[in-house]
């Protein structure tokens, strides 16, 4: 259905490519900034990440103000309040986020805590909350998958409530994202699995969500058809560049899509069994993703169906007849997750997981309260959400 009206917006400048690191320093100088405060975890800096990215800086002047490397799996309240402490003491001037989702979403709160000059970003979660325009914000993502590089969306843990906030704002879009494919090298096959899956349900639930449009369209359409044409291959040979960085770039073009046309309850589902039961944030994707499908066929079966040439090509797309295709894309995807388990070991389903089953109801009530639910194409109760949890156990 064409929308009645609809609103894009993404300004974020997207530098991709080979030596797109060694660029970080230009940037900066169009930005009229000088003194970085870099954010990211220990991890990259144990597998010489941070290092490729400190190279980029070698024939500038730059100094970098500080680099806080204490980002936890999950980005929390303590991690943001406490960069944010580092940056203003050492008097830095904008922030460069190198890492995955967490190190990103840290960047973003941060990045909250000194706009606003606040040490409780509980009160600005939700909607729109957000008043003053952020530091400048360069974003190197390490993991192909979260498009938090391309989004207004930050998710920060609330450890003591056992919660994740979700701050949504334009003013949380980062000036810069740089795709480097040397940085997604390194990733392990089951890491880039879960990753990849993520952004093919961003794709998948920007295409088919109730605030879709022919633009964001466009950018899932993109995304879905180079993450089924690549995913697999590099799963298999992580060292195929030119697939990790057509992986990378479908990756950004779903951000860009989800960013405008949000999500459903993949999302609204799989962010509480993340928070409840500490399942990957890609993983519970993968698990979910057709069984939440299944769940809208009446209402998206439509999409879905579109979706099956992107996601199976132009040959099964043919020879399948147009009211078998939907169930045909989620057939794909059921296949897509048997082989990625075959391949290294990906759980595919929410036992594998490690979720116990004594825990899907509280996850289930739970989901409603997630924002994402609102704009999954079919309404849902908690023993709706509990089917679809038990059909994915
Ligand atoms: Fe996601």
């Amino acid at each position: 259905m064409f929308p009645k009206y609809f609103e894009f917006y993404n300004p974020v400048k997207i530098n991709a490519g080979q030596n797109a690191l060694e660029g970080i320093p230009s940037e900066l100088s169009r930005l009229n900034v000088s003194r970085p405060f870099i954010i990211t975890d220990e991890g990259i800096v144990k597998v010489g990440l941070l290092e490729k990215v400190l190279g980029g800086f070698k024939d500038s002047d730059i100094v970098i103000g500080a680099v806080y490397d204490k980002v936890p799996p999950d980005s929390s309240i303590k991690t943001v309040n406490e960069a944010a402490q580092i940056y203003k003491e050492q008097s830095c001037d904008c922030i460069i986020a190198v890492g995955g989702g967490s190190v990103i979403d840290s960047a973003k709160g941060m990045n909250i805590v000194i706009s606003e000059n606040t040490t409780d970003i509980v009160q600005l979660a939700g909607h729109d909350r957000i008043k003053n325009f952020q530091q400048p914000l360069i974003v190197v993502p390490t993991t192909s998958g979260t498009g938090s590089e391309v989004t207004l969306v930050a998710v920060v843990a609330d450890k003591e409530k056992d919660r994740k906030m979700l701050f949504t704002s334009t003013k949380l879009l980062p000036s810069v994202a740089i795709i480097d494919p040397r940085m997604t090298l390194s990733l392990p096959p089951k890491l880039t699995a879960a990753t990849g899956m993520d952004a093919l349900t961003h794709a998948i639930e920007a295409y088919s969500c109730l605030q879709k449009n022919p633009v964001s369209d466009a950018y899932a359409y993109s995304a879905i058809k180079s993450v089924s044409e690549n995913l697999i291959n590099v799963v298999k040979n992580g060292k195929d560049e030119q697939g990790r960085f057509k992986l990378a770039v479908a990756c950004t073009s779903a951000g860009v899509a989800f960013s405008n046309s949000m999500v459903g309850a993949v999302h609204g589902i799989g962010h509480t069994v993340g928070a409840l039961a500490h399942v990957h944030h890609g993983m519970a994707m993968a698990i979910l993703l057709p069984h939440v499908m299944e769940y809208n066929l009446e209402k998206a079966g439509e999409y879905y169906a579109e979706l099956l040439l992107p996601l199976a090509g132009a040959e099964i797309y043919a020879s399948t007849p147009t009211d078998q295709r939907a169930k045909k894309s989620i057939d794909f995807i059921k296949n897509m997750n048997n082989e990625l388990n075959t391949i290294c070991g990906m759980p595919n389903s929410l036992k594998d997981a490690g979720v116990k089953e004594d825990q899907l109801e509280k996850i289930a009530k739970r989901s409603l309260n997630d924002g994402a639910m609102i704009l999954n194409p079919e309404d849902m109760d908690a023993n709706e959400v509990l089917s679809v949890l038990k059909k994915a156990y």
